[in-house]
C-alpha cells in the first residue's frame, strides 16, 4: 500500500476524460486556445474575482514564476522553514528570481504566525543597500505538516506583510485539501484574506500534471510573468492540455470532492492509529498524518508492504513518518496500512 505521496496516485477519471476529449481537437498553440480561455473564465467564477492566470506543469515552476514576477531581484521572501520553496525546490526560486532570496522562519505544526513574522521583520538586520529587502511573504496551504491556515490567520499574516508593502504568495499545491477542510470559499482563503498570488495545484488532486498561477492584483507585478514563464522554459506549446485538465478538475466541484475524500481517508487513518496508541505529531487537518515510529518498526512495516517516507531521525531512535492519502486512497488500503504498522 502506497502512502508515500499524493503524487503517487494516478489520474482521476474526470481529468483523463478531458484529456481524451481534447486529444483529437486542433487548436492554437502557446495558450491562445479555447480551453485556456475557458480556464480563465472558470477561475474568475471559482474565485469571484478578476484574475491573471498562467498554467504550468510543476508546482516548482508555479512557485518560482509567481515569486519572480512579484518580487524584485534584490528582495527576500519570508516563509516557513519547512516550506517546499526552501527545502524541496533546489533553489528554483532564486534562479527564476535572479537572486531573489528566502528568509525561513520557525512555526509550530508547519504554520507561521503573524507575531513571528512581525517580530522578524522588526528585528532583522537591515543595512540598507547591503541587505536583501523584505519584499514578499509565502504561505503554504495546506502546510507541509498537513495543517491549514484559517482565513483569519491568513488575514493577520497578510496584514503584517501589506503594512510593509510586501506581496503575499500562497503555495496551494494542496489548496483543495485546505478548502475542503475549512469549508470557507476559495475567495475567503485568498484575496479576501490578502493573498495577492496563488499557485493552485491540481496534480496532487488527480491531474496528470497541471498547476496554475492565479494573480488577483496586477499592481503587484514587478515583471512580465508571461516573458518570465517563457524564459523558464515553461510556456507549453500544447498548453490547452494543461488548461483542459484544470477546467475538468475545477468543474462541478470535482476538485473539492476528491480533496474531501483524501482528507476523510487521512482522518480515518489517524483515528485508527490513535486507537493503537500511536498519536499524530501534528493535527491532522488535510490529507497527511505524521507519526513517530521506531526505526526498526519502519523497516518491518516496509517489509510488510507499506510504502511511506520518513523525513527525520531523532536521537531516541524514532523517525518521523509521513503518511499521505489521495483522491484514490481506499478504506481497504487504510486498513492494510494500519495492520502493517501495528504488526510492525
Ligand atoms: C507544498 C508543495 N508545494 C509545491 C509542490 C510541487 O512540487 P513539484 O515541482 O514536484 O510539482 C509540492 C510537491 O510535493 C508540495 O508539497
Amino acid at each position: 500500500v502506497n502512502f508515500a505521496s499524493d503524487n503517487n496516485a494516478g489520474i482521476c477519471p474526470e481529468v483523463l476524460e478531458a484529456i481524451v476529449a481534447e486529444a483529437p481537437e486542433v487548436d492554437a498553440a502557446y495558450g491562445w486556445d479555447r480551453a485556456s480561455a475557458r480556464l480563465e473564465r472558470v477561475l474568475v467564477e471559482v474565485f469571484e474575482h478578476d484574475v491573471w492566470c498562467l498554467p504550468v506543469i510543476t508546482g516548482t515552476a508555479a512557485n518560482s514564476l509567481a515569486l519572480a514576477a512579484t518580487n524584485p531581484v534584490w528582495g527576500a521572501v519570508s516563509c516557513h522553514e519547512l516550506a517546499h520553496i526552501v527545502v524541496d525546490e533546489c533553489g528554483a526560486v532564486t534562479v527564476a528570481g535572479s537572486g531573489l532570496s528566502l528568509d525561513p522562519l520557525p512555526g509550530e505544526h508547519g504554520r507561521l504566525t503573524a507575531q513571528t513574522l512581525d517580530r522578524r521583520l522588526r528585528t532583522r538586520r537591515d543595512s540598507g543597500v547591503h541587505t536583501p529587502a523584505a519584499t514578499g511573504l509565502s504561505l503554504t496551504q495546506a502546510t507541509e505538516a498537513g495543517t491549514v491556515y484559517r482565513p483569519d490567520e491568513v488575514a493577520a499574516l497578510a496584514a503584517v506583510a501589506h503594512e510593509r508593502d510586501m506581496v503575499v504568495h500562497m503555495d496551494g499545491a494542496r489548496f483543495a485539501n485546505a478548502v475542503a477542510t475549512i469549508g470557507a470559499t476559495p475567495a475567503e482563503l485568498t484575496w479576501r484574506a490578502g493573498v495577492d498570488v496563488l499557485c493552485l495545484g491540481a496534480t496532487k488532486g488527480g491531474a496528470l500534471g497541471a498547476e496554475v498561477v492565479v494573480g488577483f492584483d496586477r499592481r503587484r507585478l514587478r515583471d512580465d510573468p508571461e516573458r518570465l514563464r517563457k524564459r523558464m522554459g515553461h510556456l507549453l506549446s500544447k498548453q490547452r492540455f494543461a488548461s483542459a485538465q484544470l477546467v475538468a478538475w475545477l468543474a462541478e466541484g470535482t476538485w473539492l470532492r476528491h480533496a474531501r475524500h483524501a482528507n476523510a481517508m487521512a482522518a480515518s487513518l489517524a483515528e485508527a492509529l490513535v486507537a493503537q496508541g500511536v498519536h499524530p505529531i501534528h493535527p491532522v487537518e488535510a490529507n497527511m498524518v505524521w507519526v513517530h515510529l521506531e526505526s526498526s518498526a519502519v523497516e518491518r512495516a516496509r517489509r510488510l508492504g507499506a510504502s511511506f517516507y520518513v523525513e527525520s531521525e531523532h536521537d531516541d531512535g524514532t523517525q518521523e513518518a509521513r503518511l499521505v492519502t489521495s483522491w484514490a486512497t481506499t478504506s481497504d488500503e487504510v486498513d492494510s496500512l494500519v495492520r502493517a504498522l501495528s504488526q510492525a
